[in-house]
């Protein structure tokens, strides 16, 4: 995958309005969505912006989520989850990043934000994986998939989605206004 150019092309919220998940988010549109055999999800939330939901099992005994994340996209596009240990907003926060090649071949990266021009080297996050990243990509939207210790043992964490365009198969910067600068959720992982 090429590199970004180096401007500022992803997250960038300085003053977010962070929302609390409410439990009513289960009786939203995100309650009847359906997954592939094997894969299932007691809590869901509609995020508010880009169309984008997140499911999971929560396991308080080892402080993991199984989490499915699902936001539609054109095939020459990308998205993206992921969690701020740091903070809020783009910089410090660990990602997922579903993308497609030119075939239609889904992958994922997991990288770390470090500033607003993030090099987006595929490593590792700043919490443990024990489940590695998939995703499939379908009828204009991708689900990705992964299990996460969710940092410091902790239900609420500052989330973070995105969407925008792939330019040659690299992710390229997502739109700089209006909802892609409103997809921040300080989330409780037992609600929804
Ligand atoms: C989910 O499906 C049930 C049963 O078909 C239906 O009663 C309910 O309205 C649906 N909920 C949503 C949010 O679509
Ligand atoms: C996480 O916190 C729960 C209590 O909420 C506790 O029962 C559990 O042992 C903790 N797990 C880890 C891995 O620290
Ligand atoms: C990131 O690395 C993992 C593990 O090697 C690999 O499975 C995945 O396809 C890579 N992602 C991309 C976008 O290259
Ligand atoms: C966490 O606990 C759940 C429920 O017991 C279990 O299904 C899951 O495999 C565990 N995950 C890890 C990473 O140990």
């Amino acid at each position: 995958m090429a590199r970004p150019g180096h401007s500022a092309w992803f997250l960038l919220v300085s003053t977010a309005t962070l929302l609390l998940a409410s439990g009513a988010s289960a009786q939203g549109s995100c309650a009847n969505a359906t997954f592939p055999a094997g894969r299932s999800f007691a809590r869901c939330s509609t995020l508010p912006v880009l169309g984008a939901s997140l499911y999971w099992n929560y396991h308080a005994a080892n402080g993991t989520a199984e989490l499915a994340f699902r936001a539609p996209s054109a095939t020459g596009g990308w998205v993206a989850w992921g969690i701020n240990t740091d903070g809020t907003g783009m910089a410090g926060s660990s990602v997922f990043v579903a993308s497609q090649s030119a075939n239609g071949a889904v992958s994922v990266l997991m990288t770390v934000l470090e500033s607003f021009s993030p090099s987006l080297k595929n490593g590792t996050l700043k919490f443990d994986v024990p489940v590695g990243p998939s995703a499939e990509y379908g009828g204009g939207t991708y689900t990705m998939y992964a299990t996460v210790a969710l940092p410091g043992n902790a239900t609420q964490q500052n989330t973070v989605w995105q969407a925008g365009p792939l330019s040659g198969g690299a992710v390229s910067p997502h739109p700089m206004s209006g909802n892609n600068l409103k997809s921040v959720l300080r989330l409780d992982f037992l609600s929804g």
